[in-house]
């Protein structure tokens, strides 16, 4: 099925799974309407993480004027849309719950139905969003990466909402593994963006960091690379002090000397794309799969943009910036062909959160 199988559906996306209030209207799963993302990301930065209960106590504040937000940047109302699609799992509990029953309450109010969609399917539909002019649809079979704040995954797709889990990650997700090297690096949260921008100008060969290839299997580990970067850390600490001094330093914490942090960053972030970019470019190649779809949060990274997209023969498909990171439109985007497919809820009440829902 590479066809859109309905010529017109418009669905309404909800997300709040993590730390981003958003919603959304899209056109046959590709043509977004209207994308509202209110991002909590500063409110989390002192806590150099995402706070649980601050971040269901924002959605709560913030959901209705979003989704409101939406349909007004769409020149819709609530009638003119066909479903609702909202994010189920995976999750926090307490923000996928203000999504899903914000969600609840408009299907049944509107009699429209409800589509419960997996976060991790959304990410991989926004590839599908937002076409360049003649940009064809990924073709199946393919291969995602998708790699965000809490998931690093290898997932064979043979057709629409088709899932096949090769790999994931053994320990810290990508996204993770940015975030905390960002904290040891002194650098702001979400420690992504903050890891690119002090990469530039960097030297992406200036420390010879581990690569965990785990050769015949299809998995990721990025807790050796992260440990490598702590050592790397305290080294340079270590040599900026005399042996005397450095003796008697029981946590490294507190030592602050000048770190050469582009290179460190530029170090650290061409070790995990390398890492990324090649395993899915051999998952593709020995599963028969002619594209590679990368998505998540981490998709948005120049290196792995570059490096995934440089060596490999087929069509590889990144969304636009704006729909790497979390975002609704790609929850509409997959509610669409689930939609398609009839596969809503039977009563809007029956949807609950599933927190820990894996792909597939
Ligand atoms: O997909 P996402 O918005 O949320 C989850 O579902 O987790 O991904 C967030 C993650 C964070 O860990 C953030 O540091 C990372 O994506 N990220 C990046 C970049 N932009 C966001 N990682 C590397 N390079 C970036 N430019
Ligand atoms: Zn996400």
């Amino acid at each position: 099925m590479t066809e859109s199988p309905l010529a017109s559906a418009r669905i309404l996306g909800i997300e709040t799974s993590c730390d981003e209030t958003a919603a959304a209207v899209v056109e046959d799963g590709r043509r977004v309407v209207s994308n509202v993302v209110a991002s909590q990301a500063e409110m989390h930065a002192k806590y150099g993480g995402v706070f649980p209960e601050v971040a269901s106590r924002q959605h709560i504040r913030t959901i209705h004027t979003v989704v409101e937000e939406a349909l007004a940047q769409a020149h819709l109302s609530l009638d003119d849309v066909d479903a609702i699609a909202v994010t189920q799992g995976p999750g926090l509990p307490g923000s996928l719950v203000v999504g899903l029953n914000f969600a609840k309450g408009l299907a049944l109010g509107s009699g429209k139905p409800l589509i419960g969609i997996n976060h991790l399917e959304g990410h991989i539909y926004s590839a599908w969003l937002d076409p360049q002019a003649d940009e064809p649809e990924p073709a199946f079979p393919l291969v995602a990466l998708l790699v965000s704040g809490g998931h690093s995954e290898l997932i064979l797709m043979t057709g629409h909402l088709t899932y096949e889990r090769l790999g994931g990650t053994l320990d810290d997700a990508a996204g993770e593994a940015f975030d905390k090297v960002a904290r040891l690096l002194g650098l702001a949260y979400p420690g992504g963006p903050a890891i690119q921008a002090a990469a530039e100008g960097g030297n992406p060969a200036a420390f010879a960091l581990p690569r965990a290839w785990l050769e015949g299997s299809w998995d990721f580990s990025f807790s050796g690379l992260k440990t490598a970067m702590l050592h790397q850390v305290r080294d340079l600490k270590r040599q900026s002090l005399t042996p005397e001094a450095a003796a008697v330093i029981k946590d490294w914490n507190t030592v602050e000397t000048r770190l050469p942090v582009a290179d460190l960053a530029a170090s650290f972030q061409q070790a995990v794309a390398e890492v990324l970019a090649t395993k899915a470019r051999l998952a593709a190649q020995q599963h028969g799969a002619r594209e590679i779809v990368v998505a998540g949060g981490v998709s948005a990274n120049a290196a792995l943009r570059t490096l995934v997209t440089k060596d490999t023969p087929g069509r590889v498909h990144i969304p636009a910036l704006k729909y790497c990171t979390d975002n609704a439109a790609m929850i509409a985007a997959a509610g669409y062909y689930r939609y398609t497919l009839g596969q809503v809820a039977e009563g809007a009440l029956a949807l609950d959160a599933r927190p820990n829902w894996p792909v597939g």
